[in-house]
């Protein structure tokens, strides 16, 4: 189960960033041209949604069935903080990106209730690319790239 699931966390991890980095161009290119927003950046917009919620379940299961959980019970926090590798990925990893998800899902809605092109594009512009520096700022590269 473990092994599953962090493999599908981990894979679909680049389809998280890439319809992230797709989306935040798009919207800033969009909105510096003063292009009129329509179906396919609605599209791109909604995608990156649900593509993220994915990978926030995918991470929520993986975090309670790895190993490291145990952690919390065997060394408790004070030692898990002193550690920079448990850190990242039992504090740091979910809970920023929890907060990169957040954003995420506010610059959606809000954009929704947007009414002018420049202001939709201004408004997913912001929350995604904040969101965009938050999960690329968390990623254990070290492991996902090796
Ligand atoms: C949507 C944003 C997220 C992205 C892009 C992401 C990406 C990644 C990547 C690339 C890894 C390394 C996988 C590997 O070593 O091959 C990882 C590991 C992990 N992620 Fe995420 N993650 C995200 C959200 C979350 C969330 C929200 C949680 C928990 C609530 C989480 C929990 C974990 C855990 C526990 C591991 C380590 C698994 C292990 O090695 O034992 N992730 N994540």
């Amino acid at each position: 189960m473990y092994n599953m699931v962090k493999i599908l966390h981990s894979y679909w991890a680049y389809l998280v960033l890439l319809i992230l980095v797709l989306a935040v161009i798009n919207s800033i290119i969009k909105l510096v041209g003063k292009k009129e927003y329509g179906a396919k950046d609605f599209r791109i917009a909604l995608f990156t949604l649900i593509v993220s919620h994915i990978q926030l379940l995918l991470g929520l299961i993986l975090y309670f069935v790895s190993p490291r959980f145990s952690l919390f019970s065997e060394s408790g926090m004070g030692e898990i903080m002193k550690n920079s590798v448990d850190r990242l990925y039992l504090v740091e990893h979910p809970l920023v990106n929890i907060i990169a998800i957040i954003l995420i899902t506010v610059g959606y809605s809000k954009h929704k209730k947007k009414l002018l092109s420049e202001a939709k594009f201004k408004t997913l512009s912001i929350f995604y690319t904040l969101a965009l520096i938050l999960f690329l700022s968390r990623i254990p590269w070290s492991t996902w790239l090796a």
